[in-house]
C-alpha cells in the first residue's frame, strides 16, 4: 500500500472516529449534538417499523385499522369483530369485517307472537313457556341405536333429531358405548307439576332449584333432554356426570347446537344448581359462541340486546373455518316487527320468549338450515346469490325491500 492510501485511509478512519465515538465526560461540541440526535432517531425509526412488523404479521391482517378488535375475543362482552377466514383453497386469510358483511338486507315481518318461538327462547323463572309439545316426536321410533331411550314417552322437537342422532353417533364411534340413556325430554306442564311436587316432599325448598315449577320448564319447549346411563342388568338408569369417556359428550356438544344449560359457578344466573346431565338446543352458533366463552343463555341473549344490532352484528367464528353472524331486533309491541334479514346469505330468525328476535346468518357454513320462509323463497329463485365480501354498496337502511 503507498504512503498516499495509507494517508488518506488515515484521515478517514480518524474522520469516523471523531464522527461516532463521542466522549460524553466532555460537553458535545455542536457536530457531536447532531450525531447523537441523528443516531437516536435513526435506531428509533428501525425499531418502529420492526415492531409495526411484528404486529401485522402476529393477527394477520393488512389493511385493517388497529382500532378494529380482532375476532378472537374472550371476553362476553366483546364488540362486533373482525372475522378472519381461511378457507382451504385459499393460502391467503381472508378478512371479512362484519360491517360489510350484511350489505345486502331485505326485510322479513314477524308477528309479536312470534318472539315465543324458535331455538333461542328463554325459558327459565322468570320467562315462562308458551309451548306445549306441538312439534314432538318420540325418539323411540327416530333414533339410531347408539343411545338409548328411557321409554317411548321420550319426546323431542322434530326439527333436532338429527343432531341428537349425530351426536351420539359420533361419540360411540369414538369410545364404542352406547350405554348413553336419554332419561326425559319434553315434559307437559302436568308433568312437571307432578314432578315438582314430588321434589318439593323430599327436598322442602330446596326444591326449587333443581326442579322448575309448572310452565317454567325448558323441558317444556322440547329443546331439552336429559342424561342418565343404564346400568349393566338394563333395568335402570344411574345419573350421568358428564366425566370420564362422557366428558366428550359436554365437551363437544356444541358442534351438534346443543348447550349445557346449568353450569357451575353460574347458579345464580340460571336460577339452578350444575347440571351436568341437562342439555338445550340452541342451534351450533350459538353454543359455539356460549361453550368457547363459558356463558349462559341468559348471558348471551343479555349480550346480543345490549350491544348488537343489524348494522353492528356480533361475528361467531365456529370449528372448520365456519363463521356467522348475529344480532338482535328488538320487537314492536303494538305491530308487526321488520326485521333486517340478509339477502345474500342463509339465516334463522328465532324470538328470545319476552322481547324481541335473534337473526343469525351463515357467513361461510354450507350446512346451516335456514328459515323456513327463506328456504320458500329460494325454490322460486332457485339459487342464492355468491356471497358478497366487496364493499361495493351503501348500506342503507332507509331503501330495504319488503319481503311479501
Ligand atoms: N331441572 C330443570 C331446572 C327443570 O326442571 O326444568
Ligand atoms: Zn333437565
Amino acid at each position: 500500500m503507498n504512503s498516499n492510501v495509507k494517508m488518506k485511509l488515515n484521515s478517514f478512519l480518524k474522520f469516523l472516529r471523531e464522527a461516532f465515538i463521542v466522549d460524553f465526560s466532555k460537553p458535545l461540541s455542536i457536530k457531536n449534538q447532531f450525531m447523537v440526535m441523528f443516531v437516536t432517531l435513526f435506531v428509533s425509526t428501525i425499531l418502529f417499523a420492526v415492531v409495526c412488523v411484528v404486529n401485522n404479521s402476529l393477527i394477520g391482517v393488512s389493511g385493517v385499522s388497529p382500532a378494529a378488535p380482532a375476532l378472537q375475543e374472550t371476553s362476553a362482552e366483546a364488540s362486533t369483530g373482525t372475522a378472519i377466514v381461511s378457507s382451504p383453497q385459499e393460502s391467503s386469510q381472508k378478512v371479512i369485517d362484519s360491517t360489510t358483511l350484511l350489505q345486502k338486507m331485505t326485510t322479513l315481518q314477524k308477528s309479536y307472537d312470534e318472539i315465543y318461538n324458535g331455538d333461542l327462547i328463554l325459558v327459565n323463572k322468570d320467562h315462562d313457556c308458551h309451548h306445549d309439545g306441538e312439534n314432538v316426536v318420540s325418539l323411540l321410533n327416530v333414533k339410531t341405536n347408539t343411545y338409548i331411550v328411557a321409554d317411548v314417552s321420550v319426546s323431542v322437537d322434530r326439527s333436532i333429531v338429527d343432531n341428537v342422532n349425530e351426536m351420539f353417533d359420533d361419540f360411540y364411534a369414538l369410545y364404542g358405548e352406547s350405554d348413553v340413556m336419554i332419561a326425559c325430554g319434553y315434559r307437559s306442564s302436568e308433568l312437571q307439576s307432578a314432578l315438582y311436587d314430588a321434589e318439593a316432599e323430599q327436598k322442602g325448598d330446596d326444591a326449587s332449584s333443581w326442579v322448575a315449577p309448572p310452565g317454567y320448564s325448558e323441558h317444556q319447549t322440547s329443546y331439552a333432554f336429559d342424561l342418565d346411563l343404564l346400568i349393566e342388568d338394563g333395568t335402570s338408569g344411574i345419573d350421568y356426570d358428564g366425566e370420564g369417556i362422557y366428558a366428550w359428550i359436554n365437551e363437544n356438544c356444541y358442534q351438534y347446537g346443543f348447550i349445557l344449560r346449568y353450569l357451575k359457578g353460574k347458579e345464580t344466573i340460571t336460577g339452578y344448581e350444575h347440571e351436568p346431565w341437562h342439555f338445550r338446543y340452541v342451534g351450533i352458533p350459538a353454543a359455539t359462541y356460549m361453550m368457547k366463552h363459558g356463558i349462559t343463555l341468559e348471558e348471551y341473549i343479555q349480550m346480543l340486546e345490549k350491544n348488537y344490532s343489524a348494522e353492528n352484528p356480533l361475528v361467531i367464528e365456529g370449528d372448520d373455518d365456519k363463521v356467522w353472524c348475529t344480532y338482535y331486533v328488538k320487537a314492536d309491541e303494538g305491530s308487526d316487527t321488520d326485521i333486517p334479514v340478509p339477502k345474500n346469505y342463509r339465516y334463522t330468525v328465532s324470538g328470545d320468549n319476552f322481547s324481541g328476535f335473534i337473526v343469525t346468518a351463515a357467513i361461510n357454513d354450507d350446512s346451516f338450515s335456514v328459515e323456513s320462509s327463506q328456504e320458500e323463497e329460494s325454490e322460486e329463485r332457485d339459487s342464492y346469490e355468491e356471497p358478497v365480501y366487496d364493499d361495493e354498496s351503501d348500506y342503507d337502511y332507509d331503501d330495504y325491500d319488503t319481503e311479501e
